[in-house]
């Protein structure tokens, strides 16, 4: 099965395409992103993040690239929650500042008064994958950790470089993509969403053999 990732963010593609070559679904699921797409439908692709909940901007972006490409798609939405701040940037997480380093100074600058405690915060993922115009189904991720005093870390992207998951000393920045894929909210969401593409091709199998 063909299977667009309908985003822009190159962070995101590449460990959407990392979890796709280490999956067992590698053989079955041929996963594209919407480079692939020819230049008019992907000039046409600018879904607006209007929704309340990671869940609903997810299935925005999903429904609007079903919309275009009129093939199976899936589609995540992805915010840093951070406690001290009342669960902010939450939704707002990418428009927050301008660009990632405005981001990061922002967020720093706001917990100047936490105390070491206080600093914790966990980066949710909603996936939501379209089979069909009525078929939709929404999967999540959340890993829990807390912001560090400064930027750690090259690799990674967005706000990783402030992201120390529960359990590590290292930020998510200085974590592999493998590293970082085998607990984070991404990879939750991607693990939850190939169970159960691997549940449905095998009935789909089965049903076909009887
Ligand atoms: P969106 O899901 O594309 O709206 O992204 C929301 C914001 O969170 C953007 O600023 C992203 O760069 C950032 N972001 C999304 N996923 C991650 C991640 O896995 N690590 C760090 N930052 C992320």
């Amino acid at each position: 099965m063909r299977l667009c990732f309908a985003s822009s963010n190159s962070g995101k593609i590449e460990e959407v395409n990392s979890f796709f070559a280490n999956s067992k679904l590698t053989s079955s699921v041929d996963v594209y992103g919407v480079d692939s797409w020819d230049t008019y439908l992907s000039s046409q692709f600018d879904p607006q993040e209007t929704g309340s909940t990671f869940q609903e901007n997810a299935a925005i972006k999903a429904k609007e690239a079903y919309r275009l490409i009129k093939a199976p798609v899936f589609a995540e939405d992805t915010g840093l929650c951070v406690g001290f701040l009342n669960g902010a940037p939450g939704v707002y997480s990418a428009r927050y500042e301008k660009n990632d380093q405005a981001r990061m100074r922002k967020l720093l600058l706001e917990l100047k008064s936490a105390k070491e405690n206080q600093r914790t915060a966990s980066f949710v993922t909603a996936l939501c994958l379209m089979l069909s115009s009525q078929d939709s189904i929404t999967f999540f991720g959340r890993v829990k950790g807390h912001i560090a005093l400064s930027q750690r870390g090259e690799k990674g992207f967005g706000y990783d470089p402030l992201f120390i998951p529960d359990g590590f000393e290292q930020s998510f920045a200085e974590l592999t993509t493998d590293e970082k894929q085998s607990i984070s909210h991404r990879g939750q969401a991607l693990g939850r969403m190939a169970n159960f593409l691997q549940r449905n091709t095998l009935k789909k199998l089965t049903a076909k053999m009887s």
